[in-house]
């Protein structure tokens, strides 16, 4: 009777229709997902691999950038080469610090009797300018020399002594009270020592080479210990992630 009733309900019921069962790829470790081929398999570890990649070199380039800012915010505290000069060039040519605004600058303050320091710096730092100078989309260098023994090096002594260097290094003398000036914005050592029976004096003065940007502010510097190569690379990387600061 139950059996007959079950029957009787099954009839008028429409039997469940089963959905089809998954079919199986081959190769799939799960039903119903489509296959990987080794080689796209390989692909795909090494999209992931280089997204990887991409995003650590992103995150050092940030870091990098972070601590170049730190570096180049700490040295403007320090508000080396704010303020004018009044200088004259090696021709003769009136020069203040407005006529390299808008222009990166290489500085060194010396003096053209120097036996073999200032030279040597000198011809470093001409070297880092032409290594700058092959690359084309670098903006333009100024490489400028300061004399610190206004007395010896007129305009005639530093074009004399320029020759030997970078065909656009610039020299610039003045009077004693202008150089000591300026000597002072960069906080730049000059002591002329005792004379030999010739009249000739050592003058002991501070060796660094310096980077102005292009508003004229001081950005870093450069000790003896550091190559040609190391100034170019530090000088570029300044160029590539110069941002004026607010004034
Ligand atoms: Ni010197």
């Amino acid at each position: 009777m139950l059996r007959a009733l079950l029957a009787a309900r099954c009839l008028c019921r429409p039997v469940p229709r089963l959905p089809p069962p998954p079919r199986r790829c081959r190769g799939s470790s799960r039903p119903g997902e489509p296959a990987l081929s080794l080689s796209q398999r390989l692909a795909a570890v090494a999209a992931a691999a280089g997204l990887a990649g991409a995003g650590w070199l992103w995150l050092r380039e940030q870091k990098e950038r972070r601590r170049q800012r730190r570096r180049r915010e700490e040295l403007r505290e320090l508000a080396l080469g704010r303020g004018d000069f009044q200088l004259q060039d090696h021709t003769g040519r009136p020069r203040s610090k407005a006529d390299f605004l808008g222009r990166w600058v290489l500085l060194y303050f010396g003096f053209t009797h120097c036996p073999d320091v200032c030279p040597e710096e000198l011809e470093k730092l001409s070297r880092a300018v032409e290594l700058l100078e092959r690359q084309p989309r670098l903006p333009a260098l100024q490489p400028l020399f300061i004399t610190l023994d206004p007395e010896r090096d007129d305009a005639a002594a530093l074009r004399r002594f320029l020759r030997g260097f970078h065909p656009r290094l610039l020299g610039l003398t003045g009077t004693a009270d202008a150089i000591a000036s300026v000597a002072r914005q960069f906080r730049v050592y000059a002591s002329a020592g005792p004379r030999d029976a010739d009249g000739d004096y050592i003058v002991d003065h501070t060796v660094l080479i310096y980077l102005l940007g292009p508003d004229g502010l001081f950005l870093d510097y450069y000790g003896r210990s550091k190559s040609e190569a190391q100034i170019a690379q530090s000088v570029q990387r300044h160029m590539e992630t110069y941002e004026p600061l607010p004034q």
